[in-house]
């Protein structure tokens, strides 16, 4: 037992890195996010967070991540969902939908990438109109359906491919692409700041 130092040493030294790395670190950049308060991410508005409860209602976390890896650790960069993300982007969120899975793509900058609000729509009511080989799920449920020579209503939509076939959005869908047109995380967050107090 005359080697008992070594065990010792070993175990002190492990915790002790640990508790640096795991639990200090990670908490000096809190503090320097929060004095700083300064992020890409500009708060919701009211109807953004309605479409951000939709999101968590019907499980898009199960199948989207929002968080783009370093370049030093993974291939994000060649996807076009923006630069690395920082921990500032993610000041508005209570809770964070970072997200583990990535059966769809991140979709931390999805309102840059896809500024279109039908877009959005079509997709959500069978993303199948746009992108044929998609395996996401139809949530045509946020919408109605409506048979007519004209437009029905002031935000119906065409279904392209479908003679006289138009959707209208349920508030719900209107949040929740409104929240995805928020998701614009691909910004400098000191420019978003600048533009904001102009
Ligand atoms: C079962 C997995 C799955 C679920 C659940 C799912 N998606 Fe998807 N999503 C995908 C896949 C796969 C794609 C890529 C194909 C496509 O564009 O349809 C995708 C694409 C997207 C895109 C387009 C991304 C781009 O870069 O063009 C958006 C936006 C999106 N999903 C939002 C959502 C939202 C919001 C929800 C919840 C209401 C949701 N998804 C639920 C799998 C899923």
């Amino acid at each position: 037992m005359n080697k008992a130092y070594i065990f010792i040493l070993g175990g002190t030294s492990t915790i002790t890195l640990s508790i640096f790395l795991f639990v200090l670190a990670p908490r000096v950049q809190i503090i320097d996010v929060n004095e700083k308060g300064i992020s890409a991410q500009e708060p919701y508005s009211e109807i953004e967070l309605k479409g951000r409860q939709t999101y968590m209602e019907n499980g898009c976390i199960y199948c989207h991540s929002q968080q783009v890896r370093d370049p030093s650790v993974g291939a994000d960069k060649y996807f076009g969902w923006g630069r690395p993300s920082k921990p500032s982007d993610y000041i508005h969120d209570e809770p964070h939908l970072l997200g583990t899975m990535r059966t769809g793509p991140d979709l931390s900058n999805i309102g840059s990438r896809q500024p279109s609000k039908d877009w959005h729509h079509l997709h959500f009511y069978n993303p199948r109109i746009l992108v044929k080989w998609s395996i996401m799920p139809r949530f045509s449920f946020l919408y109605e359906e409506i048979s007519s020579n004209e437009s029905p209503a002031e935000n119906a939509i065409r279904v392209p491919g479908e003679e006289s076939q138009w959707i209208i959005p349920s508030q719900e869908a209107e949040a929740l692409v409104a929240y995805m047109l928020s998701l614009r995380r691909d910004r400098d967050p000191e420019a978003v700041q600048k533009e904001s107090k102009q």
